[in-house]
């Protein structure tokens, strides 16, 4: 049985310095299988090998944080399917060179200590999933299992080391997109060439990854595939903290934009078609909320509105008292509200739950009756279009206290 994590870092008081917070919500959401919502036991790949992309002395080659290899797990379909799945691993990210350096010597960071083997987990469709199918999923797809090692969500590219003025003689590896477009074209040469339908997807910044990138691996994929993106729990908001001071997830992730360099130049990081977008603001192009109206893939999100990431590390609560309860109903208020532009364009859709979770039990979370599985592959297949693609949680917090799961934080 898989474990559902509770999430132990609710009870943590307030004054926990956000990159512990963060480092208890990583731990539990960097587990491959719990992002596809099986929960349990993926079908494919339970010990798919440890590939790492071999390096040379160039600028160009992929590296993590460290300087060690990039890596992915590969499980091929058992039943030479033409279905692919690329997994995005999660983990928050690295806000400046202080955090980086010490990522660089955890497994977020450094490929040294990575396990021989892991899972994976599919989110293609079955091309015969009915309505009442409540595990619609095809897991005989191809997975890749795309590990995480970069602090940036695979968009950074530096050529040289770069210095953390804390600690002289350390350095840092910048290479997030070329770790990117190093395990496409692995995959592409293990068969992905020929894929007739390809699902990137990826929890919490595997989440991010899944927005940013999902056209840069589309445009390498046949014409004919079909190609689409499944953002699990990567729909950060642009949000203010609750004692309104400076130190926001927005401006941290300002500094991310400019210490790993993030582009848009065809080898940089950030999809040229946002460049325009926001002039002013070219960091937007790393944020979810912002940057989506760029993207061509077609997608469905999977989100709490009250994502319990993001209430402790963006909004930063605990939401003990009455004031701050109050502040997270305005967060859900703020979430339909910056959601609307994802809803208004054609072709996408979503499951927006209010359940208090950042590892949510997507197979267990319903509306309408019906798992959020099922809607995405209603989706997915074309059984539902327009507005109808997006089942929204109207309620307040954990279905105004109706859903009755362990992995929805008490409010
Ligand atoms: C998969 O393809 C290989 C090579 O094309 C073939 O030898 C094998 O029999 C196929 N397996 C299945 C289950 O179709
Ligand atoms: C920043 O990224 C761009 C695009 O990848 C690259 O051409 C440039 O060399 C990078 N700058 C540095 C200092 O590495
Ligand atoms: C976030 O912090 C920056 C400065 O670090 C500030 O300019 C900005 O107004 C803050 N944003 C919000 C929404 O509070």
């Amino acid at each position: 049985m898989q474990l559902r994590f509770a999430l132990l870092g609710l009870a943590a008081p307030a004054a926990l310095s956000c990159d512990t917070q963060q480092e208890l919500e990583e731990s539990r959401v960097r587990t491959p299988t719990i992002h596809n919502g099986q929960g349990a036991s993926p079908s494919v790949g339970m010990a798919a090998p440890l590939t790492l992309i071999p390096q040379d002395a160039g600028a160009e080659s992929a590296a993590c944080l460290d300087g060690s290899p990039q890596g992915f797990y590969f499980a091929p379909s058992a039943t030479n399917s033409t279905k692919w799945t690329i997994l995005i691993e999660g983990g928050g990210w690295c806000y400046d060179e202080d955090s980086c350096l010490s990522r660089s010597k955890s497994d977020l960071g450094s490929s040294l200590n990575w396990a021989p083997t892991s899972g994976c987990g599919c989110m293609n469709v079955k091309d015969d999933a009915t309505a009442d199918d409540v595990d619609p999923i095809d897991h005989n797809c191809n997975c890749l299992y795309l590990r995480y090692c970069d602090g940036a969500s695979f968009s950074g590219y530096r050529a040289d080391p770069w210095p953390v003025p804390s600690s002289p003689g350390s350095t840092l590896t910048f290479r997030g997109i070329k770790n990117f477009d190093a395990a496409v074209d692995a995959a592409l040469h293990l068969g992905m060439s020929a894929a007739t339908d390809f699902v990137l997807t990826g929890g919490s910044a595997g989440g991010l990854s899944t927005f940013l990138h999902a056209d840069r691996v589309a445009a390498k994929l046949p014409a004919t595939a079909t190609v689409t993106a499944a953002p699990v729990v990567g729909y950060f908001l642009d949000h203010g903290n609750y004692a309104e001071t400076d130190a926001n997830y927005t401006a941290w992730m300002k500094y991310i934009y400019s210490m790993q360099n993030l582009t848009f130049a065809s080898d940089g990081g950030l999809s040229a078609a946002c460049q325009d977008l926001y002039p002013e603001d070219p960091h937007y192009c790393f944020m979810s909320p912002h940057m989506h109206p760029a993207i061509e893939t077609p997608y469905y999100v999977f989100n709490s509105k009250f994502d319990s990431w993001q209430l402790q590390n963006e909004l930063q609560t605990t939401w003990e008292n009455d004031d701050e309860k109050a502040a997270v109903l305005q967060y859900g208020v703020d979430f339909d509200e910056q959601f609307k532009g994802v809803v208004a364009e054609e072709g996408n859709g979503g499951f927006i739950t209010t359940c208090i979770c950042h590892g949510c039990a997507w197979d267990q979370l319903e509306l309408e009756g019906r798992n959020s599985l099922q809607h995405y592959a209603d989706w997915r297949l074309g059984r539902v279009g327009g507005e109808d693609a997006f089942k929204i949680d109207a309620r307040g917090p954990n279905g105004d206290g109706t859903i009755d799961l362990d992995s929805c934080a008490a409010f």
